[in-house]
């Protein structure tokens, strides 16, 4: 079968971390991507990450800085990972062109910019798919199975509590940047993408927003050595900067099957880090572990029965990861897996890119498609919308943008 004719656009943290994931499909023999291109208006940052896929694929990908010049490479799919200013300007593009788009989270930068994205991909016939990860977690899968045959009964209350970051730098300086993808969307997007994975539609959300930390601080500016794939990045940003975007979200939510969700996301939080995924029913609780950890699920059942090793799986004998999860996490039934976590990481990437092969071969459709990546980014901003205009907002009509008082700076510095 020929293999897909890939170019990965933006070749930053997350450009040189798909193809660590692209590698990984590689090692187990499953090749149906061929990355033929990188493209990043940075040329050192394109170098970068073609020297990368020489070392680790051992072929020598085209670098480019336009997407005409992937055009005259015969593109077929590319894999969108700029700053999310430029997903929609890329996506709308690539997808006007024909071209399969995976585009990394937030789908857009403001709900107007993932609808727009959203109309250029009802009106192509390529294939739109949003690589949202954290659900692809095969204990995010497990706790969906979980709940899809009503372990705990109907699910009354989700609390999701993620406190720390004081002062710090999160990663890079755009990430505390309104107008470029402030933190409550960076990492929140992940939060609302799964609490709308297990539990369905969010349908209401009411929040206080703050900006508590003005000035924000880089412990590796000017550092020697820096470790990690962002540290040579990181090492060039100034050591303090102001940061103009809400660090902390404290909401109620409603969810469409009725039940209510207290989410509390402050990424300015001093003192003890704090993290809570838990789910109440009506028979039951379920503790689930952070995101990408590989901890196990607790379930705490009618009678105060606990139940927390690989006996879980008793309770759901039709749980099943599909074929490539099992390969690269080494089961079909996991109820816990521990790896570093880049490892981890690169292989729910891997998951990403085969979802997204196998929609482009018609296998099936993408997972996470243009409507949820939208409202994924919708129910994020309607924590910033709901505390700018004091009331309670619906889902709906921040989809609809009848209601973007928030987002408005934002798409005016987009122009849309
Ligand atoms: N899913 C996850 O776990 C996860 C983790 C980190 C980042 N991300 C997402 O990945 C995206 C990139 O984040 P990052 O951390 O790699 O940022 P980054 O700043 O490290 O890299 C972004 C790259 O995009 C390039 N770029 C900007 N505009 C471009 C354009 N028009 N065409 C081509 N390249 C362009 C920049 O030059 C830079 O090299 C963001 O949307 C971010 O939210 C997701």
């Amino acid at each position: 079968m020929p293999k897909i004719r890939l170019a990965i656009i933006g070749c930053g943290g997350m450009g040189h971390r798909h193809m660590y994931g692209l590698v990984e499909l590689h090692q187990l023999g499953w090749e149906h991507f061929d990355l033929v291109g990188v493209c990043d208006p940075v040329k050192a940052n394109a170098e970068s990450l073609a020297r990368q896929v020489t070392e680790q694929l051992g072929i020598s990908p085209t670098i480019v800085n336009h997407l005409d010049d992937l055009a005259a490479l015969g593109v077929e799919a590319v894999d969108v990972t700029t700053t999310p200013r430029y997903h929609h300007t890329v996506a709308i593009e690539t997808l006007e062109r024909g071209w399969h788009t995976m585009v990394e989270k937030p789908m857009g930068l403001t709900v107007r910019a993932c609808n727009m994205i959203r109309r250029a991909s009802d009106a192509s016939d390529a294939i739109l798919s949003v690589a949202e990860n954290y659900r692809r977690d095969p204990i995010n899968r497990l706790a969906k199975a979980l709940l899809d045959v009503a372990v705990i009964g109907d699910p009354r209350l989700l609390i999701h509590h993620t406190i720390g970051g004081s002062d710090q730098m999160m990663i890079s300086v755009w990430r505390h940047l309104k107008n470029e993808s402030g933190i409550l969307l960076d990492v929140g997007v992940h939060f609302t993408d799964v609490m709308e994975y297990l539990l369905g539609d969010i349908e209401t959300v009411y929040a206080q927003t703050r900006l508590h930390e003005k000035t924000r601080k880089n412990p590796t500016a000017g550092a020697a050595n820096p470790a990690g794939v962002y540290g040579k990045w990181q090492t060039q940003m100034p050591a303090e900067f102001e940061a103009t975007a809400e660090d902390a979200a404290y909401a109620t939510l409603t969810f469409k099957n009725g039940a209510v969700g207290q989410y509390v996301e402050d990424h300015a939080g001093h003192g003890r880090v704090a993290w809570a995924r838990q789910i109440y029913g009506s028979n039951g609780s379920m503790t689930l572990p952070s995101d990408r950890g590989g901890g196990n699920i607790i379930l705490h059942l009618g009678g105060q029965e606990v139940i927390e090793d690989q006996k879980i799986l008793d309770l759901v004998p039709d749980f099943q990861l599909d074929d490539i999860t099992t390969k690269l996490f080494g089961g079909n039934r996991l109820w816990r897996y521990q790896f570093p976590f880049p490892e981890t990481d690169r292989k729910i990437i891997a998951v990403e890119y085969a979802d997204f092969a196998e929609a482009i071969l018609g296998q099936h459709q993408v997972e996470v498609n243009a409507e949820q990546g939208t409202r994924s980014v919708a129910a994020s901003y309607s924590m910033m919308e709901s505390q700018k205009i004091g009331r309670l907002v619906t889902l709906e009509e921040v989809i609809t943008e009848q209601v973007d008082s928030y987002q408005e700076e934002i798409n005016d510095s987009l122009g849309i």
